[in-house]
């Protein structure tokens, strides 16, 4: 479990995120495999998902979010003190996402480095950025979660190839501004569940060699009933635990941003937790599971819609491949 105890404050002072041009609808995907969009739709919440260009990679999504959560935030490339990028899908695997995202910024002060969390990268990258900051260690740092999922995904595979998509969220954090903008996170993982979601190829374990290749071993692999069942528990759990520590009560949070990875599974959250679904941020129709990029996506979208309001009390809450949870409590205050 992660505490944030009580370090100097920090806020999100810009939002970004891209999604590439190309949709792919469920329609579109019946003609691909033995599936329908009414059971798509109904088992899921998913309608469509956006899919990058082959010669667009996850630091060029990431760029793009990264460029508007800059602007938005007012400053430029040149004063950020570190980036963090949350992936499962890298350029390559190494150098980092984040260094081509610098590159590609022109943000030449900053040091830069990937987070590997599979769906709840984002929350955990929010959580070393926010701890990077409170403890002095610099002034502004860029979170990104970008994916471009299509790359990994097995389109002969009806069970899960319906459910990615490709894009990417940015945010800004500050330190010293007022208000009390993250107020904690907590976060869990349990390695002895990893079967259960993971791309097997590719690394170290069972490098991309021809016999790897054609086991499809490069494509993510899920247990899709099992990842369900725990990903409710682990995010109730990780809910509860960070609005004690905070002391909050659920009534007092005006909004939820979740990994949007099935409908499903965040009305079951809402229940468990004892909120309504009013309060939930919902994007998950129009782009499906974005693993990484998943919250900041959905947060750039509620707070372009001018939903969020300053001094509204936020929940993220993400699960994903390791298995690994987090859950983050803070309050809006963007300055403007
Ligand atoms: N179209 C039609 N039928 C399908 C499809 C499809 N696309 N996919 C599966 N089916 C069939 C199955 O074969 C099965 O048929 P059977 O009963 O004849 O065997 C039936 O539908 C039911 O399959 P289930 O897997 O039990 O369906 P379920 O209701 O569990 O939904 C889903 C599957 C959507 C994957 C769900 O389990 C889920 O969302 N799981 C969690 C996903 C998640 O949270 N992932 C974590 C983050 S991802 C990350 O970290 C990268």
């Amino acid at each position: 479990m992660i505490t944030n105890g009580h370090l100097k404050q920090v806020s999100i002072v810009g939002t970004g995120s891209y999604l590439p041009e190309r949709v792919l609808t469920n329609a579109d995907l019946a003609e691909m495999v033995d599936t329908s969009d009414e059971w798509i739709q109904t088992r899921t919440g998913i309608r469509e998902r956006h899919i990058a260009a082959d010669d667009e990679a996850a630091s060029d999504l990431g760029a793009k979010a990264a460029a508007v959560a800059i602007e938005d935030a007012g400053i430029t490339a040149s004063n950020l003190d570190v980036i963090i990028v949350a992936t499962v899908t890298p350029d390559m695997p190494f150098p980092s996402t984040a260094c081509f995202v610098q590159e590609k910024l022109g943000a030449k002060n900053a040091f830069c480095f990937d987070i590997e969390a599979a769906c709840s990268g984002f929350v955990y990258a929010l959580d070393v950025g926010y701890r990077f900051l409170a403890s002095g260690g610099g002034k502004r740092a860029l979170v990104i979660g970008t994916e471009k999922l299509s790359g990994v995904t097995d389109w002969n595979d009806r069970t899960t190839c319906v459910l990615f998509g490709d894009g990417a969220g940015a945010v800004v954090l500050q330190a010293e501004t007022n208000g009390r903008g993250i107020m904690g996170t907590v976060a869990g993982s349990d390695g002895s569940l990893a079967g259960l979601l993971s791309i097997p190829g590719g690394g170290s374990r069972n490098p991309i060699n021809s016999e790897n290749f054609s086991n499809g071993m490069n494509y993510l692999k899920m247990a899709g009933n099992e990842v369900f069942k725990h990903a409710v528990r682990c995010m109730c759990d990780a809910s509860t635990k960070v609005l004690d520590q905070c002391q909050v009560s659920i009534e007092d949070v005006d909004w939820i941003v979740p990994h949007q990875a099935n409908l499903r599974i965040i009305q079951a959250i809402a229940q468990r937790l004892g909120t309504n679904m009013e309060k939930v941020i919902l994007n998950l129709e129009e782009v499906g599971n974005l693993s990484g990029a998943s919250v900041p996506v959905a947060l750039d979208e509620a707070a372009r819609s001018g939903r969020l309001g300053n001094g509204d009390t936020i929940l993220f809450i993400a699960f994903g491949g390791g298995f690994t949870w987090g859950a983050t409590l803070m309050e809006w205050n963007d300055g403007k």
